[in-house]
């Protein structure tokens, strides 16, 4: 079972974009992709760039700091699977976008 937590509104991240926020202490990159939200790692794993800075089209966020790209919904680098981030299950309730650390998350 998740301990989900209230991270945002809907309306705070418009489709297409993405905000970073914070989940008991852990920084993490929150995603609307046509308006399903989606979270990872915000930390990219070339060299630490915050993802949830990056630009976002479609499914796939390109890191701001040197154009890492990750698929925001299965946390894989398109090409390169040697290297991904990990993904937080998310939910809506009413308004409000939670986000849940899994077990043993990082
Ligand atoms: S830190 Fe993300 S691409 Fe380099």
């Amino acid at each position: 079972m998740f301990d989900f937590v209230t991270v945002a509104t809907v309306e705070e991240i418009p489709p297409g974009t993405g905000k970073t926020v914070e989940v008991r202490g852990i920084w993490i990159a929150l995603f609307n992709v046509a308006g399903t939200f989606f979270a990872v790692d915000n930390t990219c794993p070339h060299a630490g760039g915050p993802l949830g800075e990056g630009h976002l089209t479609d499914e796939v966020v390109e890191c701001p700091w040197h154009g890492w790209q990750f698929n925001v919904r299965t946390g894989e680098r398109p090409g390169n699977p040697n290297f991904t981030v990990a993904c937080c299950p998310v939910r809506i309730e009413g308004n409000l976008v939670q986000v849940a650390l899994p077990e043993g998350f990082k």
